[in-house]
This record gives structure tokens, sequence and C-alpha cells, in this order.
């Protein structure tokens, strides 16, 4: 089975709201990864508005619904506009003020799995495949289960950030028995958060895994060599 990509072009509307023009253009790099083949394009609407606008969202579900995977909060706000627009699928995350990424997977604890529960549930009457963001551990993957989520994207953030050798192989441990609990559980098992060149392709290779949601790192090699190029050579690390 073919590994899928998912880009995230968040950081294309970061480098347009810094100047407030309307270049580069989000929409412009979607159509250059379907051209490519990139399965899902990714983006995060945040509560701040500090990078993706609620227009990106309107043109790329306009022209690219199936392809489009929104990250939100579960809030009412995104919920709104999650059935407003339609995207294929939605990823819900965790979202803090002033964070500088999304910084972990979703807290699923009694607190907070009313909320989620009640959005995944909103998200799939509108149609809408759902995601859950969570750290990779067997209690989150069975709680996602339970409220319904179609997807588990398992939070590679600490794998991504592994200070010593001994450490990455035991968080690449974790992953993939999450990702086989994910399958067995009959759960779509997507990864991401942190990943690039350097260290896909053991994510890549974990027996199970179904997509790669990849953001930056892709963005930021797009600057010297172009976003074909970043993405090609991406696809090539995950082959
Ligand atoms: N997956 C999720 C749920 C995320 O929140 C992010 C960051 O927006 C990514 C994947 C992509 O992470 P990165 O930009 O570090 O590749």
């Amino acid at each position: 089975m073919k590994l899928e990509l998912g880009v995230n072009i968040d950081h294309i509307a970061t480098l347009r709201q810094a100047r407030g023009m309307n270049n580069p253009v989000p929409f412009e790099a979607a159509q250059a990864c379907i051209r490519l083949g990139v399965e899902y394009i990714v983006i995060h609407l945040r509560r701040d508005r500090r990078h993706i606008q609620e227009n990106d969202l309107r043109l790329l579900t306009k022209e690219y619904r199936e392809h489009i995977h929104l990250e939100m909060a579960a809030t009412q706000e995104m919920t709104d506009l999650a059935v407003k627009y339609k995207p294929g699928s939605v990823c819900i995350v965790p979202e803090y003020p002033g964070e500088l990424t999304t910084s972990g997977g979703l807290k699923l604890d009694e607190k907070h799995i009313p909320t989620i529960q009640k959005t995944v549930k909103i998200l799939k009457k509108a149609g809408i495949r759902v995601s859950l963001f969570v750290d990779p551990k067997a209690d989150n993957i069975r709680c996602a289960k339970r409220i319904g989520a179609d997807i588990v994207e398992l939070c590679t953030k600490d794998y991504s950030e592994a200070k010593t050798e001994k450490q990455r192989q035991s968080l690449l441990e974790e992953l993939s028995v999450a990702a086989i609990l994910g399958r067995e559980l009959g759960l779509e098992v997507h990864s991401g958060h942190g990943l690039d060149y350097d260290n896909v392709e053991d994510v890549a290779n974990i027996s199970g895994m179904q997509c790669l949601n990849i953001g930056f790192s892709i963005i930021a090699r797009a600057v010297f060599v172009g976003l074909p190029q970043a993405v090609l050579e991406m696809r090539q690390k995950i082959a």
C-alpha cells in the first residue's frame, strides 16, 4: 500500500501575512502539490488567524474539497466553519494561545472528551472524515475509537526532538505499537509533526502507517529548491 503524503501549507500563508499582501498564494501552493499527486493539502485555521485565513479555506475547499485536510481546535467557531466549507477531512488538534506550533496531542481526559466527542459527531454528520491528533499511547488510540474518530494522527513531536539514539528508538517503538493498535481497531493511522528529510524514513517504514503530514521542513526546503522539488524529494524519502 502506497504511503500517502499530506503537505501542510500553513507557512506559505505565514510568508504572505508577513507583508500583508496577497503573495505567496496558498492556493497556488496547493495547485503545485496536487499536480504532483500529493494526496492531502493540510491547513490549520487558527483562532488567531496568524497564517491561513477563512478565505483560503473557502477557495481550497471549492476546488479541492476531497484533498483538503483541515486542522482545527474543537471550538464552536471552527466547527461552524468546517461544516460550512466541508473539507474532506478534519483533524482536531489542541490549540493554546501563544504556542509557536501545535504543542502535542489532544488531552483525552474527562474534562475534554465531551467537547471533542460532540465535535466529532457534528463533523461526521456533515460528511467530513475525522482525525484526532494524539500522543502515541494505547489509551488515546482506544479513546479515539470509542468517540467515533475515523483516523488517528500519531504525534511525532517527541520522536523528532529525541536527544539520543536510545530515546529515538524507544519513541519509534512506541509509534509502531500505537500504529498496530490503531489498525487493529479499524482506524486509519497517520503521523506528523516535526518530520523532516533526515528523520522521516523510519516513521515511513512503520507497518500500518498510511499517511504522513509534513509542513515546515518541506516549505523551508522549498525556499532553496522550489516547492515541486521539495515535495518530490520528500516523496522519494517515504516511497
Ligand atoms: N500534524 C499536525 C496535527 C500538526 O499540527 C502539524 C503542525 O501544524 C503538522 C502535522 C505538521 O508539522 P510540521 O510543520 O512540523 O511538519
